[in-house]
């Protein structure tokens, strides 16, 4: 391995920790000293595409599909430009419709993922508009193969499970969403506001991670579980998703993530005491609906572990516990949410006593189908 563990006991802790440094390295050389993107952050033709594109498709696995996932929401909500997003293994065997004009965007830590870059070459047969990788490996086929790439600079993942991956992703995504909503429109001071909001980033995951000690206090309730629910409701659904992956992923619990709304639709069902509850609660429009899910899990006697937005108030009580986040805005809080979802799954993995970096029958690149 290049890169060595240092004083952390697993390169999982490591590499979440690395986030606040590898955020800033991939924003850099890539904003400009007055908070605006770069023009050819993208590369140099990169301008002239977006001016002609009129739909986003979205193509990735496992964790980089949860990052698609989240950037969906901004897409449509910043940009104003349709937005699908599917795994590849499903994509690439489907008879899909592609409308007229569509960027076609991968995301992979690796740019090995066979599933990936056999959809790619689908798509590209079928006669795509233009495509878009944003992959953490310069050299890699899929960087090749694409008309555009974006390099995150997380530096070498090493833990099976993605973190500092994913979170470099969303960054990379949110720049994308922003320059493309610039030929459609936006307003020059709301580009600057995103821009500062992700320049942000590094000390508020730094306050984040501060939180590690308390976490990992309550991660020991996991322990024993079989199940766990993950819910959060917005672009916080793919981020309950992440946090459920990450769980199932290394400490071997199954661990299942519902946006909150569609509780009532089945979940609800499985809430008692055994089954610990973790929500995603960000100070946004949808809080109250999120509260009174909230209301319907304790009224079933689940044991609900609630990240909230300072703002918020959601008193603690018995069976219900807060863990009171930075209070940021909705525009990145899916990166800000991420972290001690991260950090919960790493706790309980070391706890359960499994191989953390190494989970069984997972591997980092899955380059065959
Ligand atoms: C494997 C890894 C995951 C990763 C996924 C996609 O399942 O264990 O951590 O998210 O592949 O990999 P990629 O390199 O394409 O992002």
């Amino acid at each position: 391995h290049h890169s060595d563990k240092g004083t952390y006991r697993h390169y999982m802790l490591k590499e979440i920790y690395e986030q606040p440094q590898a955020i800033q390295r991939t924003l850099e050389d890539r904003i400009q000293a007055n908070h605006r993107i770069q023009p050819h952050a993208f590369g140099t033709q990169a301008p002239d595409i977006f001016e002609k594109i009129k739909h986003i498709q979205i193509i990735a696995c496992g964790t980089s599909y949860h990052a698609g996932y989240v950037a969906r929401y901004w897409f449509e909500s910043i940009a104003g430009i349709s937005c699908n997003v599917e795994v590849a293994s499903e994509y690439r065997y489907r008879q899909s419709v592609l409308p007229e004009n569509t960027l076609f965007v991968t995301i992979s830590q690796s740019g090995e993922t066979a599933d990936t870059l056999a959809a790619l070459r689908e798509a590209k047969k079928k006669g795509i508009f233009a495509s878009l990788c944003i992959c953490n490996v310069p050299t890699s086929t899929l960087v090749r193969e694409s008309d555009l790439a974006f390099i995150t600079h997380a530096g070498p993942e090493i833990g099976v499970a993605s973190t500092k991956a994913f979170t470099t992703q969303l960054v990379a995504l949110m720049l994308l969403v922003v320059s493309v909503a610039k030929v459609r429109g936006l307003e020059l001071a709301r580009e600057q506001q995103i821009v500062q909001q992700l320049q942000s980033l590094p000390v508020i995951l730094d306050s984040v991670l501060a939180m590690d000690k308390a976490i990992e206090r309550i991660a020991e309730e996991f322990g024993e579980k079989h199940h766990t629910l993950f819910l959060g409701r917005g672009a916080h659904y793919p981020v309950a998703m992440e946090g459920a992956l990450k769980l199932k992923e290394i400490s071997y619990i199954h661990a299942e993530a519902y946006p909150a709304g569609e509780l009532k639709h089945g979940p609800l069902a499985l809430v008692d005491h055994d089954m610990p509850v973790v929500a995603v609660a960000p100070n946004n429009d949808l809080i109250d609906k999120l509260k009174s899910n909230l209301q319907e899990v304790r009224a079933r006697a689940g044991e609900l572990y609630v990240f909230a937005d300072s703002k918020v108030h959601i008193t603690p009580e018995i069976g219900l516990k807060v863990f009171a986040m930075p209070s940021v805005s909705d525009d990145i809080a899916p990166i800000v949410y991420t972290v001690p979802l991260q950090l919960l799954s790493y706790h309980v993995a070391v706890i359960r006593g499994t191989d953390v970096d190494q989970p069984r029958n997972l591997a980092k690149s899955v380059t065959v189908e």
